[in-house]
């Protein structure tokens, strides 16, 4: 699997993680403040985010569970807004690129411009359905977690089962990897021009971004969240 360092310098790392943050708001929406070089966020998570971009085989989740769910949630949910505000338009930015140089008759553009369209509306959807159902009710556990032992019991939707949630909630980053398979197929043994060789690199970049960002909902939010419906029940 390709890690980050084939596609940028290490030392952009910390600036790629964090950018995301810039926009962060709590949950009252009201922006977090910058602290420092940091900004507002637990710079000890911060630091094991950045373990993980570098290498996520034998990655120790359980050092992650020491964060508050709070915490991993207000990171996930400026990841979404990071993905849907930034790097989509950035890729598809590079897609006009590759327009204004070839043209419309291109047809590996058509093809990839097709595959985009499509994967970028999945993403969405596989997004909206996270921040319509999951994370508003594990906002609702936390709160609960904090108040009186009634509000504990209504907190416990019956109609909304992260497990089965989980279930249906699919891997979205391997159809990314048909978009090489695209390129090569219609360049050959020729060199790739640079403009798809940017966007080759801005897709396998947010390739890689969606294995790390499913790591953290599958393996540390998940297990927190019903670890947490189990102590109100
Ligand atoms: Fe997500
Ligand atoms: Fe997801």
């Amino acid at each position: 699997m390709s890690e980050l360092n084939d596609f940028i310098d290490t030392s952009k790392v910390y600036q790629i993680v964090t950018e995301r943050f810039e926009a962060m708001s709590d949950s009252n929406g009201k922006p977090f403040q910058k602290m420092g070089n940091s900004i507002g966020m637990n710079p000890e998570l911060i630091e094991l985010i950045l373990d993980l971009y570098n290498n996520d085989e034998d990655f120790p989740f359980e050092k992650m569970q020491k964060f508050s769910i709070e915490e991993i949630l207000n990171y996930l949910q400026a990841t979404h807004r990071y993905y849907l505000t930034k790097k989509l338009p950035e890729i598809e930015q590079s897609l006009v690129h590759i327009f204004i140089k070839y043209g419309q008759s291109h047809q590996l553009l058509a093809s990839l411009a097709y595959f985009f369209n499509d994967y970028k509306t999945n993403l969405i959807e596989h997004i909206r359905l996270e921040e319509r159902d999951l994370f508003p009710y594990i906002r609702t556990l936390i709160e609960a977690s904090k108040e009186s032992a009634e509000a504990k019991k209504t907190a416990l939707n019956p109609d909304f089962s992260i497990k089965k949630f989980i279930e249906a909630h699919t891997p979205i980053e391997d159809e990314l990897e048909e978009v090489s398979k695209l390129i090569s197929r219609y360049s050959g043994n020729d060199p790739m021009p640079l403009p798809y060789k940017i966007f080759l690199n801005q897709v396998s970049f947010l390739e890689l971004e969606l294995r790390k960002h499913a790591i953290i909902e599958d393996y540390v939010l998940v297990p927190m969240a019903i670890e947490l419906e189990k102590r109100l029940n």
